[in-house]
């Protein structure tokens, strides 16, 4: 389990500067550890610190969220708050995010699983390939038949017993194969394999928000559809290990464990909650806020809901709740609620400068984004130091003088200064360097921004 330390500077590999809400995030998620860690009696006796983040849009809450979420696999979910209100939405429909963080949690379980029986599966797949490509299994002559088979005229009269030479030669072209397909000769080779049916219900359902599987209504009862397919050998390989792998794993196993995790390591993370706080604005047919806030409410102090896999105590999963707080405070929220989200932290607005470093220095920074995407078509893309400073430049005066969107201002500007190299790259041609310059940034820009036409970055 990491350190606090450790986690803001895992998070500070990918999100530029808001040191306060990495700060809380970590220590929220470390005390969990340090209540796991607990003798049960006290355990029980601590919740989770709940946390919002306040702050302006584009400025990393979402972002830290994600993060966070990839750092210490737990399972997390990310809901909208306003989602709740919408019409149509029957208040109690809250539970939903708890079945979605259950889904995670196998999800995330599931998968743990797979990896570990993946060699185990992996060998086993290939052993009917083997018996896909050399077909006819070996049929032991020597096999002892046994009296009443010997009585009734032997099991397989219409197939004579291998000779012990041809069971010879047939272990021999399998060893063959076998040793072909090790050193991956035989991976456009086609086979037939019995693939399973998926997707029980129909999509028409499912376009209705009805998520019902009919098998597991029926309990398993109707048959799998199956299905044969022609398909080459690696393709074929990853069809009998994702089913050999199935054959491996307990499901119910896995749904235990997974709505253990879910209950003691679950991430919610409830955005634009400022939305659902405050006076009612008297906005049509909506439901009220403050009917949502008292629908959550339960859910955040503690109850259990009943899943498909069997209820689930929401009492210690963590809480992150973030909103920009433009119009509404924290303080409108109803007391309980905010009771229950003791820590408040400020995200504070981008500057220039956080522009500049966000453009380049975290691990997935958007230009190292377009230059990875460019460099499959042959071109090798490269930003000067004062190319970044002016995009960063940019990314400021158009924040300003339009709706300030945060550092989603990047991705726009960037958009339009590689527009003509994004066209033009096609792979047909040696590989070309790209030296992206202040000059280059300007006249790429300029016409946007001749006479404060900003328009074409209003979102
Ligand atoms: N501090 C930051 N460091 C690095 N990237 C950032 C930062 N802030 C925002 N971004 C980038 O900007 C985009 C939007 O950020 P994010 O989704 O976190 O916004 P938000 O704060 O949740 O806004 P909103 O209130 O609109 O939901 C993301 O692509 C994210 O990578
Ligand atoms: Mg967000």
């Amino acid at each position: 389990m990491l350190t606090p330390r450790e986690i803001v500077e895992s998070l500070d590999r990918y999100i530029i500067g808001q040191g306060e809400a990495k700060r809380a995030v970590a220590v929220a998620l470390r005390n969990r550890y340090r209540r796991s860690r607990l003798k049960p009696e006290l355990r029980e006796e601590i919740t989770p610190k709940n946390i919002i983040m306040m702050g302006p849009t584009g400025v990393g809450k979402t972002e830290i969220a994600r993060r966070l979420a990839k750092l210490v696999d737990a399972p997390l979910v990310k809901v909208e708050a306003t989602k709740f209100t919408e019409v149509g939405y029957v208040g109690r429909d809250v539970d939903s995010m708890i079945r979605d963080l259950v889904e995670a949690s196998i999800r995330l379980c599931k998968d743990k699983r797979m990896a570990a029986v993946r060699i185990v599966a992996e060998t086993a797949a290939n052993e009917r390939l083997i018996d896909l490509l050399v077909p006819g299994a070996e049929k032991r002559a020597s096999a002892p038949m046994n009296p009443l088979q010997l009585l009734l005229g032997g099991g397989q009269p219409n197939e004579p017993a291998q000779t012990e030479e041809e069971q010879a030669q047939h272990r021999t072209r399998r060893e063959e194969v076998a040793a072909q397909m090790r050193a991956g000769q035989l991976e456009e080779e086609l086979v037939e394999v019995e693939v399973e049916q998926s997707g029980t219900g129909s999509d028409a359902m499912l376009a209705m928000g009805i998520d019902i599987n009919l098998n597991e209504m029926m309990g398993g009862l109707l048959p799998k559809q199956k299905k044969r397919r022609r398909v080459n050998v690696r393709e074929a390989r990853r069809i009998l290990t994702q089913e050999e792998s199935e054959k491996l794993i307990d499901m119910d196993d896995v749904i235990r464990e997974a709505i253990d995790k879910a209950e003691q390591d679950g991430i919610i993370f409830i955005d634009e909650i400022d939305k659902i706080a405050g006076a009612q604005h008297g906005s049509g047919p909506d439901v009220s806020r403050e009917g949502v806030q008292r629908d959550i409410l339960p859910i955040v102090e503690g109850c259990t809901v009943n899943t498909k896999y069997g209820p689930v105590k929401t009492d210690f999963i963590l809480f992150i709740a973030a909103g920009a707080f433009h119009v509404s405070k924290v303080s409108d929220l109803i007391p309980e609620l905010q009771g229950r989200f003791p820590i408040r932290v400020k995200l504070s607005a981008l500057t220039e400068q956080d522009y500049e470093r966000i453009l380049s220095q975290p691990e997935h920074a958007i230009t190292k984004q377009y230059a990875a995407l460019l460099e499959t078509d042959n071109v090798a893309l490269q930003f000067t130091d004062d190319a970044l400073s002016a995009i960063a430049h940019y990314a400021c005066r158009a924040n300003e003088s339009s709706e300030n969107i945060g550092a989603r201002r990047l991705h726009t500007i960037m958009e339009t200064v590689l527009d003509d190299i994004s066209f033009n790259a096609s792979g047909e041609h040696p590989l070309v360097k790209v030296i992206v310059d202040e000059n280059y940034v300007k006249e790429h820009l300029s016409d946007e921004f001749d006479g404060e036409d900003l328009e074409k970055f209003i979102l």
